[in-house]
């Protein structure tokens, strides 16, 4: 068998400290042309395998893109790659597993071919209850939720989401806290027409075909949730009491995001978060608009942490021991 290593850094020796002999590596590849040797084995360039007849080679690299076009140039068959860093994207940019299988161990394989995902570790994420459509959505965005769920616990108070739309991440938030009230508020008819007369028709469009009923039939929890149809604040009347631990706030459009700061962050809890989603989105600016003039009226800056997921999420946080 002529099995090969792509990498001679920390992918590839944790390929062996996960189980692979090296005895049974012909050679590392290294584009660099650093020659010598790795744990004890040589290391060649990879234009030594162009036209050389081989079983496998183990790409233990985050430079997937840069290698895969590599190893095109080379002609390298592309079913004898096997990628093991995916660059922190959910998708498997491997095509077959059959050469893998005919010379690696079942279970190294197997331990190989889980999806990696940002934050694997500990335990508790493997076993989150979001399933893998969940995790296409906004990988870093759903990972940081589950984290900051995580944190929520002995925080008093409900869950909210100002924005569902068709319940993708309203969906994540009931997985995820499963005792927590979940408060659903959306028009479930699109944005507001006096609010939404300037923006472009195909975000106006796009909203407007969402209906509360299917949001919670898509549910894992829909017993613990409530549905809030209209437009927000008249709909959170009669709630005042409430306290939250956890609010999304995805609004889309300034005055909205407004009111929902203005109503949700008197309410969140010591400990609390609030994601305010699209908060860095260049193509919706009244968002963040929006907090500067709700922290021009508070007179202070809220305390935030911002992520860097798809549509820029800022992380308002209420500290434990502070009532703001
Ligand atoms: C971007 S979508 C929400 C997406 C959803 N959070 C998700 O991640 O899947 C924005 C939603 O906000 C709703 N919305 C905006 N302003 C509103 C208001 N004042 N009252 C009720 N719903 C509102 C719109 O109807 C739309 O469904």
């Amino acid at each position: 068998m002529k099995v090969y290593v792509w990498g001679t850094g920390c992918g590839a020796g944790d390929l062996i400290d996960r189980g692979l002999d090296p005895s049974e590596i012909s050679a590392f590849l290294d584009g660099e042309g650093r020659g010598g040797s790795f744990l004890g084995r040589p290391v060649i360039g990879p234009e030594a395998l162009q036209g050389a007849d081989f079983d496998l080679v183990l790409v233990a690299s985050r430079q997937a893109e840069a290698i895969a076009a590599k190893a095109e140039e080379l002609g390298l068959p592309r079913e004898k790659l096997l990628f093991l860093k995916n660059n922190w994207t959910l998708k498997d940019r491997n095509l077959s597993y059959e050469a893998a299988a005919r010379v690696l161990p079942r279970e190294l394989l197997e331990e190989l071919r889980r999806p990696e995902l940002p934050m694997r570790e500990p335990l508790w994420l493997e076993q989150s209850p979001l399933t893998a459509r969940d995790l296409e959505n906004d990988c870093v965005r759903l990972r940081s939720l589950e984290a900051i769920c995580r944190r929520l616990s002995g925080v008093p108070g409900d869950a909210a989401e100002l924005g569902v739309y068709r319940g993708g991440f309203a969906r994540c938030i009931n997985a995820l806290l499963p005792e927590r009230q979940l408060w659903l508020f959306d028009s479930f008819s699109g944005f507001d027409e006096e609010e939404v007369r300037h923006q472009a028709a195909g975000l106006v469009e796009a909203h407007r075909l969402t209906d509360g009923e299917k949001v919670l039939s898509l549910l894992p929890h829909p017993e613990r949730a409530v549905i809030r149809k209209g437009f927000f604040p008249e709909t959170a009347a009669g709630l005042e009491k409430l306290r939250f631990a956890l609010v999304s706030l995805d609004a889309d459009l300034e005055a909205s995001t407004l009111e929902g700061l203005r109503w949700f962050w008197p309410r969140l809890s010591p400990g609390g978060a609030l994601l305010l989603h699209d908060w860095a989105n260049p193509r919706l600016p009244g968002v963040a608009r929006a907090l500067e003039r709700y922290e021009a009226e508070l007179g202070k800056a809220l305390p935030g942490v911002p992520l860097c997921d798809v549509c820029g999420t800022l992380v308002l946080t209420k500290p434990r021991d502070l009532d703001l």
